[in-house]
């Protein structure tokens, strides 16, 4: 059955358009408006590392950018696939922007939505942000498709900087795996979009999800899942700090650096440390915890 579809996203490499287009393909009779988000200052791509760790205070605090206005040919879709990535644990600053835009927020309420990530592989704190944005602009979210870089994740935040630095998405010294979603996930990403048709046919969107992870769409990998429970706090505290900082007169150059060396010594020294501790002495007692948090997070509702 032919649907309205609007489709809206921002990607500085490309990564999200592509996932985008392959998850959209088996929509071949629904007519699908694109909308691509434009910042009105574009952000670097390649970026610098002064720029890439300047970005963090404004995303994790949420802060709307200004962007191009958003142009909608209709007043209502049946669905609307909404596109992002998270930036520090946070939905990017374009994405912010779009989740505060007035325009979107009115064609959000009352419409099935279904959020698609490109990310690196920390998505669960930014998607809790854009499903709290989602349900006050009373949008009903019926499904998420996270895709994650699977290779570890310590050489997954070198590649990444490798990609997000030199704007290639290549092997770092021929050596390294190749950066971001694998291009065999990107393509199959396909598969879920083939679901999300048949259940909108079929008015099931409900049941768009619980499929989803049965067909093994969702990836958490624990270690992840304790990061991240941990891990956004400190990220606010160091926003708020910069930001007041930065008010009061600071040097805003000096604390983004001593952030940019604060992350790089929680990730690389500590985290492996804690991680261990966690594994040998917490993780063996407290299944049924973790499975709960997972059945979560896999799924759309908001606690
Ligand atoms: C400033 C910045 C911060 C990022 N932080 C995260 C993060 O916290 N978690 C994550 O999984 N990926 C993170 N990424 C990776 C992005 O989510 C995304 O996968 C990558 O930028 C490619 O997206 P693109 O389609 O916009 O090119 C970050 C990227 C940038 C540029």
């Amino acid at each position: 059955m032919a649907k309205n579809i609007l489709v809206i996203h921002y990607s500085q490499s490309g990564q999200l358009t592509e996932i985008l287009q392959n998850f959209c393909s088996p929509f071949t009779d629904s007519t699908i408006e694109w909308v691509k988000v434009e910042p009105l200052t574009p952000f670097p791509f390649p970026w610098n590392s002064a720029a890439f760790f300047n970005a963090m205070p404004e995303t994790v605090l949420e802060k709307p950018i200004p962007v191009k206005p958003l142009l909608f040919e209709r007043d209502q879709y049946d669905l609307i696939i909404f596109g992002y990535q998270p930036w520090f644990l946070s939905p990017s600053l374009p994405a912010s922007a779009v989740l505060q835009d007035e325009k979107f927020r009115k064609i959000m309420n009352g419409t099935k939505i279904v959020t698609v990530l490109g990310s690196r592989n920390m998505w669960i704190n930014s998607q809790e942000a854009v499903k709290k944005q989602i349900a006050s602009a009373g949008g009903k979210l019926v499904g998420n498709v996270p895709l994650i870089d699977k290779t570890s994740n310590l050489i997954s935040v070198i590649t990444i900087l490798h990609w997000m630095l030199t704007g290639q998405k290549t092997k770092k010294w021929g050596i390294f795996p190749k950066p971001g979603v694998s291009d065999e996930d990107i393509e199959n990403v396909s598969q879920f979009g083939a679901l999300l048709k048949e259940k909108l046919n079929d008015n099931q969107t409900d049941r768009f999800q619980e499929e989803l992870v049965e067909k093994g769409g969702i990836n958490i990998p624990i270690s992840i899942l304790f990061i991240e429970s941990r891990a956004k706090k400190l990220f606010m505290i160091w926003a708020n700090l910069i930001t007041k900082k930065t008010a009061k007169g600071g040097n805003r150059k000096f604390w983004i650096n001593f952030f940019k060396y604060y992350l790089i010594f929680a990730l690389f020294i500590v985290s492996p440390i804690v991680l261990m501790i966690y594994h040998i002495f917490v993780r063996p007692f407290t299944g049924r915890q973790i499975k709960r948090e997972l059945a979560y997070y896999r799924g759309t509702q908001l606690r």
